[in-house]
């Protein structure tokens, strides 16, 4: 690992720049035409710097600004309901995870975080130009960070490719299926789950919870949590005080999250 190989920049309003350590000068999306070794390598953390009419401040590169500078495709999972899945799947270190599709990969750093080098990460996708943008959001995260999973990626979808699945590995103690088809997928990968094992549907809307709900009982799995995560934020008052800001209360999608006893 090379640990100054990718810097994080924060500008006002908290915008984060993942920038990657090289020579020469080339186009930074949002910073314009710069040499990034030459401008950034003598700025320590917590230091600001002035590029263009831009002040921005250098920060260590965790999760947090790794998922707000990623690159982005295919719509993500944010922290509020990657947090809850994570947790209440028990996913940990050694452990392995089976997840389709990998979109921009959002879930999947959350993933890689909490597996470390003795996780075994296993993502699968149809769409190559959604996967492209994942897995340079996963090169990131694994030239950044001290633990990265064994990972693979496979091409395809989940219900083609269930033999290349289990040739990495032959059973998983977590599924995640953010796909629009979420019985097919279902059907074709339930089996991979170790008994104790935990599968999470993400469903952005009912109809696609009920019929994950329905497929996974089929498959002899128990739900044991369904339903959405509500997130209101608070701030400071104009006037003083604290209260929740204004704006509305945004949906992301229904989870359901099932587990194999036998
Ligand atoms: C909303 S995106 C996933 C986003 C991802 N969870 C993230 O946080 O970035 C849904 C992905 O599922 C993929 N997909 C659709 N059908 C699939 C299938 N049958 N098997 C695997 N992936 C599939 C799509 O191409 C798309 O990239």
């Amino acid at each position: 690992m090379n640990p100054t190989k990718w810097s994080a920049f924060v500008e006002e309003e908290n915008k984060v720049h993942i920038v990657e350590m090289m020579d020469g000068v080339r186009k930074i999306k949002g910073l314009g035409v710069i040499d990034t070794n030459e401008l950034f390598s003598n700025i320590e953390i917590g230091e600001e710097v002035l590029v263009g009419q831009k002040v921005l401040t250098r920060v260590p590169l965790r999760l947090p600004e790794m998922t707000k500078g990623m690159l982005r495709r295919a719509q993500t999972i944010s922290a509020k309901d990657a947090g809850f899945m994570t947790s209440r799947m028990g996913i940990g270190p050694g452990d392995s995870v089976l997840e389709a599709g990998i979109g921009s990969g959002g879930l999947s750093m959350y993933i890689a975080r909490i597996l470390g080098d003795s996780g075994v990460h296993v993502t699968v996708e149809p769409r190559s130009e959604h996967a492209d943008i994942a897995l340079e959001n996963l090169r990131r995260c694994k030239e950044s960070w001290p633990e990265f999973p064994s990972h693979h990626h496979i091409e395809g979808a989940i219900e083609d490719v269930r033999e290349q699945i289990s040739s990495v590995r032959p059973s998983f103690d977590a599924i995640i299926l953010d796909l629009p088809e979420h019985p097919s997928a279902i059907q074709s990968v339930a089996s991979l789950l170790n008994i104790g094992g935990r599968m999470v549907c993400y469903c952005p809307v009912t109809s696609q919870l009920e019929n994950a709900w329905i497929a996974c009982e089929e498959q002899g799995l128990e739900v044991e949590w369904a339903g959405e995560l509500i997130q209101r934020q608070w701030g400071k008052a104009s006037k003083g005080g604290v209260r929740p800001v204004n704006g509305p209360f945004g949906h992301t999608a229904f989870l359901l999250l099932a587990y194999r006893r036998e």
